[in-house]
């Protein structure tokens, strides 16, 4: 492992079907919560998932992942089962509309949809 972001590096890389030419990413992010991020991330994605375009938007979230709730749909691995080995990219898609796939975060509130037990998550999270 050469850099903090290896791995996610080497998840990207995996996709040989993707043309990199054509392939984009537009990354939105902002060092405070509720300033509209999810928001615009969440209509941008349905926009261009309309008008064509195959959109992943991804959920980069580890502790406070809620695009699934916006979306309405339930999920049950996260990319973190992912960066620990634990279920592959593919595992963890969920179609939302046509053109548009979700590759969801984690949030450690919904947990077991119980309340935000910091002992019970590190636990269930081995660390
Ligand atoms: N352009 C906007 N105008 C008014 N309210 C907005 C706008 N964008 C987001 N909000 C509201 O602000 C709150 C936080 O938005 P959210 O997208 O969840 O922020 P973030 O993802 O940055 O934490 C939500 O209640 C959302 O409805
Ligand atoms: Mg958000």
């Amino acid at each position: 492992m050469t850099h903090q972001a290896a791995k996610l590096e080497a998840l990207v890389n995996k996709n040989k079907n993707a043309n990199p030419k054509k392939t984009r990413f537009i990354a939105i992010t902002s060092g405070k919560g509720g300033v509209g991020k999810s928001t615009i991330s969440s209509n941008m994605a349905h926009m261009m998932a309309k008008h064509g375009l195959k959109v992943g938007i991804f959920d980069a979230d580890i502790g406070l992942a809620n695009l699934d709730v916006m979306f309405n749909v339930k999920i049950k691995k996260n990319i973190l089962h992912v960066l620990k080995g634990e279920a592959t990219v593919e595992e963890i898609l969920v179609p939302i509309e046509k053109n548009l796939v979700l590759i969801p975060g984690e949030s450690m509130i919904r947990l077991n949809n119980k309340f935000f037990d910091g002992e019970a998550w590190a636990q269930s999270r081995n660390f």
